[in-house]
């Protein structure tokens, strides 16, 4: 995969920032996650590649735009697969909450896992707890394990957990065993991104979240070299005939992160409101300001990028 696509695609998740940042606070999620729809939709369509939707805004009759299997780029330059969420943290944003943004994790042909949406149990940790970690022992001995290998104490440890009526058990475990918690409203892919922070502030992820989400996250620790661990978490009949289409045959298996994100992959991301790895966006009387994320996993080049956008030499904005 070019290289350069990486900036290419950070336009992208710029644009559809952007474009939710405005109604951030004003209550509509579904305004503000539209706006970052349309933004992305139109901005893929400017970068050189043959890319498929495989994880988008839903299946095709479901999604007007970025639906499952929708074609996007120009149709020439490589063949590629996008796992997209133009604004990750709908409910976060509408209030004015830290931690939406807006995010593509990008690879070739056959290096996301096509997951369905349905939940998804799950484990993030840095690169430190890489092949230390295993979402099917209990949280307290993963604490362990990790506290171990960052030679500290459980009750230094902090875990990134949604709070959710479903994680009660898990809360009170993680309590029980000494760690701090960092519950969080929603934005579990900035949570797991949050494990691989330079200040601590996060050491792991743990618990249930959505599946689409889960292949976006283990994108993102593919390239920073920290682990990731999903097993899908059906509701019904439905969504399991549903994964089974899709290719997933036994529901219960433990999908590693290679197997959720391999190869040569991408990941980019733009803060929509300012959250633990990324700043939100901050307009001004010129234009706007926005804080991203772009990494490689080939080369394990990490770019964060700052960028001022003016409004009067950009009328796309
Ligand atoms: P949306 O941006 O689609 O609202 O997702 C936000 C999110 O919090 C994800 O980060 C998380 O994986 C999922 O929702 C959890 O689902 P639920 O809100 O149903 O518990």
């Amino acid at each position: 995969m070019n290289r350069n696509l990486a900036l290419e695609f950070v336009r992208v998740t710029e644009m559809a920032a952007i474009s939710s940042a405005r109604l951030m606070g004003r209550g509509d999620e579904k305004a503000a996650d539209q706006a970052a729809v349309d933004a992305m939709r139109s901005m893929l369509d400017s970068v050189e590649c043959d890319a498929t939707v495989v994880i988008g805004e839903g299946e095709r009759d479901e999604a007007p735009m970025l639906y499952i299997g929708e074609k996007v780029g120009t149709g020439n330059g490589p063949k590629l697969e996008i796992a997209l969420d133009p604004l990750e943290g709908t409910t976060v944003c509408a209030i004015g909450a830290s931690n939406s943004i807006s995010v593509m994790a990008i690879a070739n042909e056959g290096g996301l896992l096509h997951a369905p949406d349905t939940y998804m149990k799950k484990i993030a940790v840095g690169a430190i707890g890489k092949g230390i970690v295993d979402i099917n022992e209990t949280p307290t001995e993963n604490l362990r394990r990790l506290a171990e290998v960052k030679k500290c104490r459980v009750n230094d440890l902090t875990a990134c957990i949604l709070d959710r009526e479903r994680h009660a058990d898990l809360i009170a475990e993680v309590r029980e065993a000494g760690a701090r918690i960092k519950l969080i409203g929603d934005g579990d892919v900035a949570g797991a991104l949050a494990c691989c922070g330079e200040r601590g502030e996060v050491d792991i992820l743990m618990g249930t979240g959505g599946a689409p989400e889960g292949v976006i996250a283990a994108a993102a620790l593919q390239c920073m070299g920290g682990d990731f661990q999903g097993i899908l978490q059906p509701r019904n009949e439905e969504e399991i005939v549903r994964a089974k289409k899709m290719g997933i045959d036994d529901i219960t298996k433990v999908f590693s992160i290679d197997e959720l994100a391999s190869g040569d992959v991408m990941f980019v991301a733009t803060g929509v409101t300012t959250g633990t790895f990324l700043k939100g966006v901050g307009f001004t009387p010129w234009g706007a300001f926005t804080h991203s994320i772009v990494m490689r996993s080939a080369s394990g080049t990490i770019r964060q990028i700052k960028a001022e956008h003016h409004f009067d030499t950009k009328p796309r904005y």
